[in-house]
C-alpha cells in the first residue's frame, strides 16, 4: 500500500473538541473497534481490544502516555500500542492518526500489525 492508497483511506471521526488531553473514545470503524486517545502528545488510535482477555483500553486508565486496562490492569502504550506489562503478553496494533480541519480522522491500515511480546515464553 503506497502513502496515496493511505491518505484516501482515512476516516473522519469526530471534531478535536470532542474529545480533551487526557481523554479516551471508543469507536467503532469498518466493525474494528478502535480506542482513540488524546494526551500531551497528540491524538492516538489503538486496537481497543485488550491482548489478554479482550477488555476495552478506551475504558482503562490514562497515565501520561500509557493506559492500564480496565480489567486486569495491563499496560499499554498509547503511542504505539506496545504491552508494557503483564499480565497481557502482546501489544495491539496502532493506527495512523491524522487533524485535518480540526476533526480527527484515522486509517485503518495499522502503523505497526505484530507487536513485539513482552515476555518469550
Ligand atoms: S483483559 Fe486486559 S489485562 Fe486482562
Amino acid at each position: 500500500m503506497n502513502s496515496d492508497q493511505l491518505a484516501s483511506d482515512y476516516q473522519t471521526i469526530c471534531p478535536t473538541s470532542d474529545l480533551p488531553v487526557g481523554k479516551a473514545k471508543r469507536i467503532i470503524v469498518n466493525q474494528i473497534p478502535v480506542a482513540l486517545f488524546h494526551i500531551e502528545q497528540g491524538f492516538f488510535a489503538i486496537e481497543d481490544t485488550c491482548s489478554h482477555q479482550g477488555a476495552s483500553l478506551a475504558f482503562g486508565t490514562i497515565d501520561g502516555f500509557s493506559v492500564a486496562c480496565p480489567r486486569h490492569g495491563a499496560v499499554f502504550d498509547i503511542r504505539t500500542g506496545t504491552v508494557l506489562s503483564l499480565p497481557a503478553l502482546r501489544g495491539v496494533k496502532s493506527y495512523p492518526v491524522k487533524i485535518e480541519n480540526n476533526e480527527i480522522a484515522i486509517a485503518l491500515a495499522p502503523i505497526s500489525d505484530n507487536q513485539p511480546e513482552l515476555l518469550r515464553l
